[in-house]
Formats: C-alpha cells, structure tokens, sequence
C-alpha cells in the first residue's frame, strides 16, 4: 500500500471546493494543492506581456515556469485571470505540462488534497477519495454576488450567472481533460448545504476509507 493519501476533489467555478479542500487539508494534516492557481498562473503570465490567450507556445514556455510553492492568491484571484486561465487550460501540451508538476506534488508524503476539473479523472487516477462538488450555477452565482458585495462591491446577478454559465460549458465542453465526476466520484451537492454540512458528510467518507484502510 503506498505512504500517501490522496484526496482528490472535483467541480465547477464556485461550488466551494476551494474552501472544502482547505479545511479538509487542516484537518486530515495533507498537503494542500488548488490546481486552478498553476492555469491562473499560466493566463495571468500572458496578460501581463499583453500576449493572446491562444498562443499556445508561450502558454507552454509560461507553463514549465511555474513554480508551485510560488503561487501568489492575492494577484490569481483576480475575476478576469480566472476567465483567462479557462482559456489556455484547453491546450493539451499546457495541460499536460501543469499535469506533471501536479502528480509530483501529490507523490510527496503524507499525501495531499488536491483540487481542480480533472484531479479524479486525470490526475490522480488512483485517488484513495474522490470527491465531485456542485451546485446550480444560481446557487453558485447568488454565492458570488454576497462575495463581492460583502467587500462593499457592486455587479449584476445576470452578468455574473452568464459569466458562470460560459466559464461551465467552456470547462465541461473542452476536449481534452473536461470537467466532470469520476466514476467513482462521491457527489457532493451544496446547493442546499452550507460549507459545514459539506465538510461533514466529505470527512464521514474520509474517515470509513481510512478506517478500512487500517484494518487492510
Ligand atoms: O478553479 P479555478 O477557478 O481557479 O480555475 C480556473 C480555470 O482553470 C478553470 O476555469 C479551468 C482551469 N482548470 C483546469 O482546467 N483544470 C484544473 N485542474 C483546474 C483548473
């Protein structure tokens, strides 16, 4: 049996995996890995030079560039680099370029929760858990409206739902590596389920893998 334990958490833009991922990675004491930050650093690195989202060489030379222990939040959670970095992932040599430094991060003991479009599919095949997090993209725009409101910010509910929409067909829809569950993916809806009810039925899945484990 290997001496890492890997969680593998899946989902569109906005359905909270993000949050679910960091409490899990405290909790379980894993390494913590958001996957969208090294195609956010690969778009945010192309805007910068004024560059287009479709070339793809650069996006490559930007892709071996990226240093994961150099991923800067505050600048990649930007609305647009989100956008830009739905772009440059559909390119399968950026992609498997980023895959790379994903599965080495993931090798690293005591094992890590990853998160992203493809972790479970790609990734990380052989995840000990799989986890699939949604919500409707109503939930999951209503969500990002409070956000920006809640730092005194202002947008518009249809906007943001097109936005969301777009980001999902682009995500689900691309040819190499598209979003979506595992088939052995545990579905998580939190469109009626705050962040703590999520956490809790993610770590009663957790905690049955690795009771079995322990016995094996
Ligand atoms: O999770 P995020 O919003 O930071 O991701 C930004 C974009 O990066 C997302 O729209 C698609 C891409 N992405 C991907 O293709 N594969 C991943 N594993 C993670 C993100």
């Amino acid at each position: 049996m290997s001496s890492t334990f890997t969680i593998a958490i899946d989902g569109p833009a906005g359905a909270g995996k993000g949050t679910l991922a960091r409490r899990l990675a405290d909790h379980y004491r894993l390494n913590l890995l958001d996957t969208g930050l090294t195609y956010r650093a690969v778009a945010h690195a192309l805007l910068q030079v004024g560059l287009p989202l479709d070339n793809v060489s650069a996006a490559e030379t930007a892709a071996r560039q990226v240093d994961l222990a150099r991923l800067d939040r505050a600048v990649l959670s930007a609305h647009a680099v989100g956008e830009a970095a739905s772009k440059v992932a559909v390119f399968p040599t950026v992609r498997r370029i980023l895959v790379e430094k994903q599965r080495d991060f993931a090798k690293a003991p005591p094992g890590a929760v990853l998160d992203g479009r493809d972790i479970g599919t790609v990734v990380c095949p052989d995840a000990d858990i799989k986890l699939y997090v949604t919500a409707s993209a109503e939930v999951r725009a209503k969500r990002r409206l409070a956000e920006i409101e809640s730092i005194g910010g202002t947008a518009d509910f249809a906007e943001i739902l097109a936005d969301i929409e777009r980001r999902d067909e682009r995500d689900m829809g691309r040819a190499d590596s598209p979003l979506k569950p595992a088939a052995d993916a545990h579905l998580l809806d939190t469109s009626e389920m705050a962040i703590e009810a999520a956490f809790l039925a993610a770590m009663a899945v957790i905690d049955d893998a690795l009771a079995k484990r322990n016995k094996a």
